[in-house]
């Protein structure tokens, strides 16, 4: 599925870069080499980003919990 139709950006190259740390629109923009177009894509960008930092955060208190309960 595309993010950015403009730019072509498909959901799960702006779900990599948020393993490199991006967590901003913008700064996706800025890794991609491109800039928003019509801008029609930018809050679901935004969301995207949002909600893989959530899951990457979220790993490690999962498996932490998993030892606990052992
Ligand atoms: S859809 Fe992303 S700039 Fe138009």
């Amino acid at each position: 599925m595309y993010v950015c139709i403009c730019n072509a950006i498909r959901e799960a190259e702006v779900r990599e870069l948020v393993r490199a740390g991006v967590r901003t629109a913008e700064q996706a923009y800025e890794e991609f080499g491109c800039e928003p177009v019509c801008t029609h894509c930018t809050d679901y960008m935004q969301e995207v980003l949002d909600e893989e930092a959530l899951q990457i955060e979220a790993a490690p208190v999962q498996a932490y919990s998993g030892l606990v309960n052992d």
